[in-house]
């Protein structure tokens, strides 16, 4: 495996993959990562000739209020990670290749990128959008592999790769948890001990939701009370929302009569936590 920082060096290795006909395989993150970092890695390696991981804490998608720079950071665990996942090449982008001076070039994905956590974080996922199309002119990726967790961010980037004719495979993988449900999030570190043995009553919220749904409840309203009640039992917990969504166009649904996805996204101490559950009728 290599980590490559230099844009030439990158260059020439891609040439190479692509000479070689290999299908690329590329999973951006912005690293300290885990298991749901590794099973896209798996998933990429599954399905192509050569798998390319990119870790870069990209400034453009945090607000000043956010953890820019306490970002958790582990660049030699996450390096024997992708080893062990078996990934050919990390790639580091340097700032100066992602932003240069001057920079003024922005992808906005309109409607979905102003709701949910969109709204609550203001410029989010312009800066997703704007970072990931860099990143797939970088690589130039076959495929390219997002956690289901990001739900919001998946769906963004979709629209993005068919309204801009990317040549590029969107692939959404399943959310990987926690025993007790929590799904994994390289921002679970910032949970207290107390906040992290409750965390877990945001994924079991949803799963009575899809009980509930399951069932016959059909009112939007009286599962996201149900939900926001469980939720409340976190110490330090702020929710920020809970919303009964379209799967794809994630137009908020009040009446529940077919397949729906449920957000969550709370709060906790220092930590934004965020969850979903995709949903069938009776
Ligand atoms: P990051 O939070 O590092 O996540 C990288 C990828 O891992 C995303 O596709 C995310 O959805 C996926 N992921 C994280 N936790 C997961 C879990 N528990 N189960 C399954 N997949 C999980 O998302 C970003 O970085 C950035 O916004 C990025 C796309 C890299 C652009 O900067």
């Amino acid at each position: 495996m290599k980590t490559i920082s230099r844009l030439d060096l990158l260059n020439h290795e891609i040439r190479e993959m692509k000479a070689r006909e290999l299908k690329i395989g590329f999973v951006p993150t912005m690293g300290y990562l885990h298991e749901g970092h590794s099973s896209l890695i798996d998933k990429a390696r599954q399905e192509n000739g050569a798998v390319v991981v990119s870790i870069f804490v990209n400034p453009k998608q945090f607000g000043p209020q956010e953890d820019l720079s306490n970002y958790p950071r582990d660049l030699t665990r996450d390096s024997s990670l992708c080893e062990k996942h078996g990934a050919d090449l990390i790639y580091l982008p340097s700032e100066d290749v992602m932003y240069p001076e001057g920079y003024s070039t922005y992808v906005e994905v309109e409607g979905l990128s102003g709701i949910l956590c969109g709204a609550s974080r203001p410029g989010h996922f312009k800066g997703v959008a704007t970072v990931v199309l860099k990143l797939f002119n970088l690589v130039s990726p076959d495929r390219a592999y997002f956690g289901l967790k990001d739900f919001q961010q998946f769906r963004v980037i979709r629209r993005m790769a068919l309204d801009l004719n990317l040549p590029v495979e969107v692939l959404g993988c399943p959310i990987v948890r926690e025993k007790d449900g929590l799904a994994m999030s390289s921002r679970n570190v910032y949970l207290s001990r107390e906040q992290r043995a409750k965390a877990g009553l945001i994924h079991q919220s949803l799963k009575e939701a899809r009980n509930l749904i399951g069932n016959g409840e059909t009112s939007g309203e009286r599962v996201i009370s149900m939900m926001g009640k469980m939720i409340s039992g976190i110490p330090d917990s702020r929710l920020d929302y809970i919303k009964i969504c379209h799967p794809e166009t994630l137009e908020s649904i009040a009446e529940i009569k077919e397949k729906v996805v449920i957000l969550v996204a709370c709060h906790v101490g220092r930590a934004r936590l965020i969850d979903n559950l995709t949903v069938e009728t009776a």
